[in-house]
């Protein structure tokens, strides 16, 4: 059996990652692909349950550290009950957000640098990562537009920080890339959807 691909939507709030990741699984499926479509945090059950501890507004928040120890937690059965057992079986496993994520929101905007969230990956997911990352990278203005018609205003407790912070996120990525550009590819979100599906089908040389 052929091990499947892994890939792997990124970028920051209101790029349109969940609509590429659909709309990749539809391609695939009428090519006679078998894919699985997932997201992070959440994927299982357990990891849904931290997602919800991670992302919901009540209590006090966690701190830095706390907060990448739970996405590395979560991440961790993901990758344990959902994406191993699906790339060993030769499906696809199409994820809106992995460890990148990580890296550049908890590691790079949150200060916890880039070696103690990848330590933390190694222990919980035994440094697994996607074949290909596809960073979609859109204008603040078209990411503030699509974060609003998808929140309503109502920003989980991630998406709801301040502008410098998701300015961190989106250089963390950048930077994410320009230093492992045989891992990812860079995609411009700014076009309408069906544009930006061309250029994932041409990055995953599926076209
Ligand atoms: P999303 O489902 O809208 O992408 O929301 C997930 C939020 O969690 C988003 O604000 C990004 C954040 N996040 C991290 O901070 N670190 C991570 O490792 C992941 C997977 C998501």
């Amino acid at each position: 059996m052929t091990r499947g691909k892994f890939i792997a939507f990124e970028g920051g709030e209101g790029a349109g990652k969940s609509t590429q990741a659909r709309m990749l699984a539809a391609a695939l499926a009428e090519r006679g692909s078998g894919c699985v479509v997932t997201r992070e945090p959440g994927g299982t059950p357990g990891a849904e349950a931290i997602r919800a501890l991670l992302l919901g507004t009540a209590g006090e928040g966690w701190h830095p550290r706390a907060e990448a120890l739970l996405f590395a937690a979560a991440r961790s059965d993901h990758v344990e009950r959902l994406i191993v057992p699906a790339l060993a079986a030769g499906k696809w496993v199409i994820c809106d957000r992995f460890v990148d994520s990580s890296r550049a929101y908890q590691g790079g905007a949150g200060g916890l640098g880039d070696a103690d969230v990848m330590a933390l990956h190694q222990v919980g997911s035994q440094g697994l990562l996607p074949d290909l990352t596809l960073l979609i990278e859109v204008s603040t203005e078209t990411a503030a537009a699509r974060a609003h018609a998808r929140d309503g205003g109502e920003a989980d407790r991630i998406g709801g920080r301040d502008g410098a912070y998701h300015a961190r996120v989106a250089s963390a990525f950048a930077a994410l890339n320009k230093a492992e550009p045989e891992r990812f590819a860079r995609i411009d979100g700014d076009a309408d959807a069906a544009l930006v599906h061309q250029a994932v089908l041409a990055a995953l040389l599926l076209q």
